[in-house]
């Protein structure tokens, strides 16, 4: 009887540790599938908010406009689009340099300038921002952000 009890209690016990190492088990799975699900929106979302915050970032850089590939600014009327910072710098036809958002705000396309029309003109759709950046021909709706800038000697600098 006593043997009987003794075996009745080891296999309790051996079930018991059983149940009860599978059930942390699946349920460590559980939090880790569901971990893993939340991290994927996270990192998502982040993404989607860069891609937002893109034109609202800090940006300071100077380039030497008498070195490539940025000579095309020596002329008046040249540009160069920046595609690492995504701007456009401009030398008018005045000789002033401005810097605008490259990407066109209806659907990202870049714009060029026009220097006859002292304007920033898009080709997908035939959106144009004034030399500020103002939209003055749809179907865009948004301004393009604008950069200062500042020429000492050949060096141009473009920050926010
Ligand atoms: S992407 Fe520029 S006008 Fe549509």
């Amino acid at each position: 009887m006593c043997c009987k009890v003794s075996i009745f209690k080891k296999n309790y016990m051996e079930r018991k540790d059983f149940i009860e190492q599978v059930g942390l088990s699946s349920a460590s799975i559980l939090i880790f599938g569901c971990m893993q699900a939340c991290s994927k929106s996270d990192t998502a979302s982040s993404s989607n908010n860069s891609n937002k915050n893109a034109t609202n970032k800090q940006v300071d850089f100077t380039i030497n406009i008498s070195a490539s590939p940025y000579t095309n600014l020596n002329t008046a009327g040249g540009f160069f689009v920046d595609t690492v910072n995504s701007i456009i710098i401009a030398r008018t036809l005045k000789n002033e340099f401005i810097a605008v958002s490259s990407l066109c705000t209806h659907q990202g396309v870049n714009v060029e300038f026009q220097s006859n029309a002292n304007r920033f003109y898009c080709t997908a759709h035939g959106s144009a921002f004034d030399a500020t950046g103002s939209v003055t021909i749809g179907p865009a709706t948004a301004a393009l952000k604008q950069y200062k800038t500042t020429l000492t000697g050949s060096n141009l600098r473009v920050y926010s």
